[in-house]
């Protein structure tokens, strides 16, 4: 089943964890649009993990829009949401609209995502206002992180956590229907989380979000340049089951050639299973995958 803002917010009510994937092009999104993921994010991180950038600054609108429509197309039954790119949105209501809106039209993405707290409310404001599902992103934001001093936890201060909590109420009454709380630590996350009756996801957040983003070349094991200290990588435990079910097959090429289950569409397709079953039960994130107050 395809889900909705209304089913997503069923979800929060029912305290039941929603399940998040980057992902940045067509064969993966197939994989992906066969498991019971619940969410799909083309993020700017593309930029660095497909093409090749060293950050996600580079990363343009026709960039973004060419992978979320690659995306989309692999990926029909998901809930897409795209991910505006740095400079697309900060200088103008009207710039950000319009980004926003050829994201949705020409990408058929659900919803749009940018990063930005109360600073970024009336940016915010006007993308909703313009019919567009929208989601806020806080905590650590890695399009304007340089500017801040890096890439770091956020939330671990009362100042932090007060700026935080006011970010989220701000959002909140611009309209957003959710909010990624990136690099936060665990307590700090799910006061967050209790206090908002909004869709709140994390990502590096600990456990007591209402779900849980990963980037899926982290999952996969594929970027070879940078491991967060949240990224979990599920492929060592789906390959020994994955060569165990090779042993039942005497012929292999014939067995691929039937059913396409020799290889990464279906190493991709169990791991990520296998994530969305540790996010459902709570397993994932563990403390070693989280930051500590
Ligand atoms: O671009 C992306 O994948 C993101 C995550 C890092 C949160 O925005």
């Amino acid at each position: 089943m395809k889900h909705n803002i209304r089913t997503l917010q069923e979800m929060k009510n029912t305290q039941t964890p929603i399940s998040w994937l980057t992902c940045y092009e067509y064969s993966f999104a197939t994989a992906l649009n066969e498991t019971s993921l619940d969410m799909v994010l083309v993020g700017d991180s593309g930029g660095m993990v497909s093409l090749g950038y060293q950050d996600t600054s580079p990363v343009t609108m026709d960039e973004m829009i060419q992978l979320a429509s690659a995306v989309r197309r692999g990926a029909p039954d998901k809930f897409i949401v795209g991910d505006l790119p740095k400079g697309s949105y900060e200088a103008s209501d009207v710039d950000a609209v319009k980004n926003a809106m050829r994201f949705m039209k020409e990408s058929s993405c659900d919803a749009v995502k940018l990063e930005g707290g109360t600073h970024m409310a009336g940016r915010v404001t006007a993308i909703t206002k313009a019919g567009i599902p929208t989601i806020g992103h806080i905590g650590l934001t890695p399009q304007s992180s340089g500017a801040f001093g890096g890439y770091r936890v956020v939330g671990r201060s009362s100042g932090e956590l007060d700026q935080l909590r006011e970010s989220v109420s701000a959002l909140e009454n611009s309209g957003v229907f959710a909010i990624l709380l990136e690099a936060v630590p665990t307590g700090a996350a799910q006061t967050l989380t209790k206090e908002s009756d909004s869709i709140l996801l994390g990502i590096g957040a600990g456990k007591h979000t209402d779900g849980q983003l990963l980037i899926l070349h982290d999952l996969l094991g594929l970027y070879p340049n940078f491991r967060p200290k949240f990224a979990k990588c599920y492929v060592p435990e789906v390959l020994r089951d994955f060569s165990q079910e090779l042993l039942n097959h005497s012929d292999l090429n014939l067995f691929g050639r039937n059913t396409r289950k020799d290889g990464f569409h279906e190493i991709t397709r169990l791991a990520v299973e296998m994530f969305v079953q540790e996010v459902k039960s709570k397993n994932f994130p563990d403390p070693t995958f989280s930051y500590k107050d």
